[in-house]
């Protein structure tokens, strides 16, 4: 009997992935770009028993005081990635186990919380297996669980994911430490209601849109545009092309097969607030995923402003403030 104790950040990408070129080995499209999220983590305990067939999941949702039994599709993706973990470190038994899992977050709300969650599964059952592969191998394996965003929740920091041409070369590494920038990612929570449909099933159809070439072709100006803009801390135009990529990402979205219209009303109201302030001088931009809830991105003096602001806007039920953060981390064995 073990117990491994694992704390992982979700992230937010500057440069998304959307579409899948291979769905098996959860390859992208295209290289994403993303920075770890100090405020929006998970933490999994993995208590592992000798009965191989007592494999269990608990999870503690947010702002929740127990811990729930969970069961049907995400034990399930569980246990295929205790398997595929099992298969990619060479292992040949695997030893039952018992998951407790908490978020300081909402799941399924745009805020990958299934990349915080994966990647943080990703160490621990490495040392399940007692096996400590490096950065790469890791970040490889969680790619690997299906959620192809927590591969960039492996290295600390700012992430680059590069698409590789093939399973071995498709991982993340670290641009930049968290203390490279103070850049900040004031999460705007305007739901708590879980997205109707998958990222997994929305990728499959990416390559449906016409709008899809376009992104592709864009994408490649606009890496080279965000890399130089990071490497010289050139905020105004590192936020314009956060905000290009995010709309680029959801104009695919909604011109897919079954468009998917993740923006609600209040997903705009917050946007022409954003823009609002910043013709007054405050620098934000806002960023968002599969779901309706928004990231500004913006320095660290204008955090609290920005926190501020938003704080009695009526469409905001929370706000959650983030630091750039290390990544998946081992917090007690
Ligand atoms: C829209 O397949 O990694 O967040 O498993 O649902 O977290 P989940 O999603 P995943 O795709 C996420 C895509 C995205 C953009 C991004 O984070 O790059």
């Amino acid at each position: 009997m073990k117990k491994i104790s694992v704390k992982s950040p979700a992230n937010i990408a500057f440069i998304k992935y959307w579409g899948q070129r291979d769905n098996k080995l959860i390859l992208p499209y295209n290289d994403s770009f993303s920075m770890n999220l100090s405020g929006c983590t998970t933490r999994i305990e993995i208590e592992t028993t000798d009965d191989p067939s007592l494999r269990k999941l608990y999870i503690r949702e947010y702002k929740s005081t127990d811990f729930r039994e969970s069961e049907g599709k995400t034990l399930d993706m569980i246990i295929k990635f205790a398997d595929t973990a099992k298969r990619f470190l060479g292992k040949r038994r695997s030893p039952g186990f018992i998951i407790r899992s908490e978020n300081t977050f909402p799941k399924k709300a745009g805020i990958a919380s299934s990349a915080s969650f994966f990647s943080a599964l990703a160490l621990g059952f490495s040392r399940m297996y007692e096996s400590e592969p490096e950065e790469k191998e890791l970040s490889i394996l969680a790619r690997l669980s299906g959620s192809g965003s927590a591969c960039r929740s492996i290295p600390d920091g700012f992430v680059w994911w590069q698409k590789g041409t093939g399973s071995s070369s498709s991982y993340a590494y670290s641009l930049a430490p968290p203390a490279y920038w103070d850049l900040r990612d004031v999460v705007l929570i305007l739901s708590r209601e879980e997205k109707k449909v998958g990222s997994q099933e929305g990728h499959q159809s990416a390559i449906t849109s016409n709008l899809y070439k376009e992104r592709l072709y864009g994408l490649k100006k606009r890496m080279r545009l965000i890399r130089r803009a990071f490497e010289n801390k050139e905020f105004s135009l590192f936020g314009r092309l956060v905000e290009a990529d995010t709309v680029s990402m959801h104009s695919v979205m909604m011109t897919q097969n079954h468009g998917l219209f993740y923006w609600s009303g209040k997903t705009l109201d917050v946007i022409r607030e954003i823009l609002a302030l910043r013709q007054k001088g405050t620098e934000g931009y806002f960023s968002i995923d599969a779901g309706e809830n928004v990231h500004v991105i913006c320095r660290g003096k204008d955090e609290g402003r920005i926190a501020g602001y938003f704080k009695t806007h009526p469409a905001v039920i929370d706000i959650i403030r983030n630091s750039p953060s290390v990544g998946a981390r081992i917090i007690h064995t």
